[in-house]
């Protein structure tokens, strides 16, 4: 078996379980796992609390801009998980609500804000060994990522995915609101200018409309040894 670490990309649609597996295989093999959604989701956080969206939804993109500077992403190794940081605050459950999520799409559209947290993702893969998730981690950030990896589901499926998570942590949400985020966020994930949301030509797609979480994780994980055991 080759030592050399490589890097592995896992990008796909809105809850379609990337993030599950993509951090069941960093545990598994020994890598860091960096959840590139996270970042988006705390800048969106940022964005909510400094009065940077307007009533209409959209994003005061100037002053997103100009804040980007003084907005320090990190994440903190707790036990089992990561929590991710603004500013040197845990802000894990804040940034998970469906109102993050219902912001985070047009702020992610802002080709400053994917500047910096591209540079920062590129920076966290600078020695390899690392597992990242997110829509443009295979075609954008670690285009020469020796694993790729785009995960797909039914809208519904996803829907249903996210909506047991969110009721589970005692979040007053309705399905129907859900889905409508799903596919809200797919839609304006695949259509924006800068980096949309696409399959790299070279990644391995898989649907787990029908899958279990091991059943996910032992597939990523045989995908894994094929790679590096060659
Ligand atoms: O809810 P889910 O886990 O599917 O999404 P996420 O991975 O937390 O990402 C939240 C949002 O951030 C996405 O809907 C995208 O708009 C944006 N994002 C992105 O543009 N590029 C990435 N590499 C990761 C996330």
């Amino acid at each position: 078996m080759s030592s050399e670490k490589i890097i592995i990309a896992i990008d796909g649609y809105s809850s379609s379980g990337k993030s599950t597996m993509a951090r069941r295989l960093a545990k598994t093999i020994g890598y860091r796992y960096i959840d590139s959604g996270a970042m988006y989701r705390a800048v969106t956080l940022y964005a909510m609390r400094n009065g940077m969206i307007n009533s209409d939804g959209s994003v005061a993109t100037d002053m997103l801009t100009a804040a980007l500077p003084a907005i320090h992403i990190d994440f903190k190794v707790q036990g089992d998980g990561q929590q991710t940081m603004l500013n040197g605050e845990i802000v894990e459950s804040e940034i998970r609500t469906l109102e993050v999520s219902n912001h985070v799409s047009p702020v992610a559209t802002i080709p400053a804000v994917r500047h910096a947290l591209v540079r920062m993702q590129r920076d966290m893969g600078e020695s390899k060994g690392i597992v990242m998730d997110g829509r443009d981690i295979g075609t954008i950030v670690f285009p020469a990522a020796e694993m790729k990896v785009f995960c797909n589901a039914t809208p519904e499926r996803r829907a249903e995915r996210r909506y047991k998570e969110l009721r589970e942590k005692g979040a007053d949400v309705t399905y129907e609101e859900v889905l409508a985020n799903v596919t809200e966020r797919d839609h304006i994930d695949m259509t924006r200018k800068e980096s949309p949301l696409r399959c790299a030509d070279d990644a391995v797609m898989l649907d787990n409309s029908a899958m279990t979480i091991d059943e996910q994780n032992e597939w990523l994980l045989r995908l894994f040894h094929s790679i590096v055991d060659k």
